[in-house]
């Protein structure tokens, strides 16, 4: 059978996307574990879960010449935006100098491989007001997040004109489903508001904290659209060397999404507002023309991905409780 590496491959996208491989190919799942978690993985042989942290060369120089991967997933990173501001030089291990010592070992190690995929960020736009964002829209990142995402970027599709690497890299705009960690203070939107729903389901009410007024928007991204974006990616030869916005080309703000919750839920979610968080971007909006042309269909709506997304945490949530 043929191998798949996923760095980060138990947090939230990584873990969906081993679900989805595990049928076919043996997978080998690496995870520090500070985000993610075991549970997310479902039980099966051809799922090989080793702990270890991407910054640690040894480690993942063991991993590059123990095995030969037909693809690689280079998920791992500290995922948060706010992150980065209050801790730019641990993030900059995680976001950026992994990559760049993956491509080396890639260099070294792996002559079967047939794509890296790199996960870049929609971040890297930054706020600069031309809509939607299509792959050669300008640059402007704002945060370590987004300059890390940016230079490694260039650094995964450049290997692939200097150095003949099969690579190609995709920006994620807001992904969101199940597995996502609601747990930090920085965790995603969506997995933070679904976690106060439940509380208030359970008749113990946490406030949902708005950072700015909620008419802030993004391009709000179905898991499922995104493993479908992934292995895409992968699978196709015209990608190589090529980058992907990867979202749904709509956006809705904050504001609209609790509406569309409440209604899902018939309640009236609790929310308090604070001022907007610093490195915040406004609005956010993808073109996926580009994706589309390697057979890319975005399925969900964001009202179809929320339906998805709560009932199965309310269904989970059940089981839990009883
Ligand atoms: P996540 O936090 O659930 O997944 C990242 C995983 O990496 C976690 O399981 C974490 O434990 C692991 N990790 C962190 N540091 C590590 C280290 N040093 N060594 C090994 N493992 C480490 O986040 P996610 O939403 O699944 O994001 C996956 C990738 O997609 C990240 O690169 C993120 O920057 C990128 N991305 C995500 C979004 C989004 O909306 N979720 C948007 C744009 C880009
Ligand atoms: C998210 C991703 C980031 C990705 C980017 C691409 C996470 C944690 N972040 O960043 O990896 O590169 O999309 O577009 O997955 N907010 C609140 N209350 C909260 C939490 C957040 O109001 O409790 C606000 C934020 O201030 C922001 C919006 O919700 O305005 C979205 O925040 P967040 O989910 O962290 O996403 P991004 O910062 O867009």
């Amino acid at each position: 059978m043929k191998y798949i590496l996923i760095t980060g491959g138990a947090g939230f996208i990584g873990s969906n996307l081993a679900n989805f491989y595990a049928s076919n190919y043996k997978i080998i799942v690496i995870d520090d574990l500070s985000m993610g978690n075991l549970t997310n993985l479902t039980q099966s042989d051809n799922i090989l879960f080793i702990k270890g942290d991407v910054t640690d060369s040894d480690f993942m120089l063991n991993i590059l010449s123990d095995y030969s991967f037909e693809y690689i997933f280079h998920l791992a990173a500290i995922a948060s935006v706010a992150d980065s501001i209050e801790r730019p030089v641990e993030t900059h291990q995680v976001n950026f100098e992994s990559v760049l010592n993956l491509l080396e070992l890639i260099r070294k190690y792996q002559g079967n491989l047939k794509k890296l995929v790199f996960s870049s960020s929609a971040a890297v736009y930054g706020d600069e007001p031309t809509f939607p964002k299509k792959e050669e829209s300008a640059i402007c990142p704002l945060t370590p997040y987004a300059i890390d995402k940016f230079a490694a970027e260039r650094y995964v599709v450049d290997y692939y004109h200097l150095y003949d690497i099969p690579t190609a890299a995709v920006r994620f705009f807001n992904v969101y489903g199940i597995n996502q960690n609601p747990q930090s203070p920085y965790s995603g939107v969506i997995s933070i508001l679904v976690d106060r729903y439940k509380k208030l389901k359970d008749g113990q009410p946490e406030v949902f904290t708005m950072f700015g007024d909620g008419s802030q928007s993004r391009d709000f991204v179905y898991i499922d659209d995104v493993v479908q974006a992934l292995s895409l990616v992968a699978e196709k030869d015209d990608s190589l060397g090529n980058v992907y916005n990867i979202g749904t080309g709509t956006s809705t703000s904050l504001n609209e999404l609790v509406e569309i919750a409440d209604t899902i839920l018939n309640v009236k979610l609790p929310v308090s507002y604070l001022p907007e968080r610093s490195g915040d971007i406004k609005h956010s909006i993808a073109d996926i023309s580009k994706v589309k042309e390697l057979g890319y269909k975005s399925a969900f709506s964001v009202n179809d991905g929320l339906l998805n997304y709560i009932n199965h945490e309310f269904a989970s949530y059940g089981k839990d409780k009883k």
